[in-house]
C-alpha cells in the first residue's frame, strides 16, 4: 500500500542550532542544516553509498559542498546532486516549510 506524504513538525526553529542536527520522525533519520539562523536544507540522514553512515556523524560541509569522510564522495549542498563518487546517487532532500508557529515542518512519505 502506498503512503501519502504528510507534513510532520520536527521542532521549533529557534531550538534548532546552526550546523547539522539529527532528528528522528516516522522511522526516518533526518539531518537539518541551519546556517545564519535559517534552515537551508533537510536531508535524509544517510550516505547514499552506505546508508549506515550518518551525515550528522561523518560528513563535512565546506562552501557549497558536503562530503562523506568514509570514501570522499561529495555532493552539492544546495540540491544534493552528486559531484564525485563512489556511487551515483544524489542525497535525498526533503521539502520543508516553516509554519505559523515558527516550527519546522518536513514532508515525509
Ligand atoms: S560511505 Fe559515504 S562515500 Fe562511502
Amino acid at each position: 500500500m502506498e503512503t501519502m506524504p504528510t507534513w510532520v513538525v520536527l521542532e521549533s526553529c529557534k531550538k534548532i542550532p546552526d550546523g547539522v542536527t539529527a532528528f528522528r520522525k516516522k522511522r526516518r533519520s533526518i539531518a537539518v542544516h541551519k546556517q545564519g539562523g535559517e534552515v537551508r536544507q533537510v536531508f535524509q540522514n544517510n550516505c547514499p553509498h552506505n546508508p549506515r553512515i550518518k551525515i550528522t556523524d561523518d560528513f563535512t560541509l565546506e562552501d557549497e559542498t558536503i562530503t562523506c569522510r568514509f570514501h570522499g564522495a561529495c555532493w552539492k549542498l544546495e540540491d544534493g546532486e552528486i559531484m564525485k563518487g563512489p556511487g551515483r546517487k544524489d542525497l535525498h532532500l526533503f521539502e520543508f516549510r516553516i509554519n505559523e508557529k515558527s516550527q519546522l515542518e518536513v514532508l515525509i512519505d
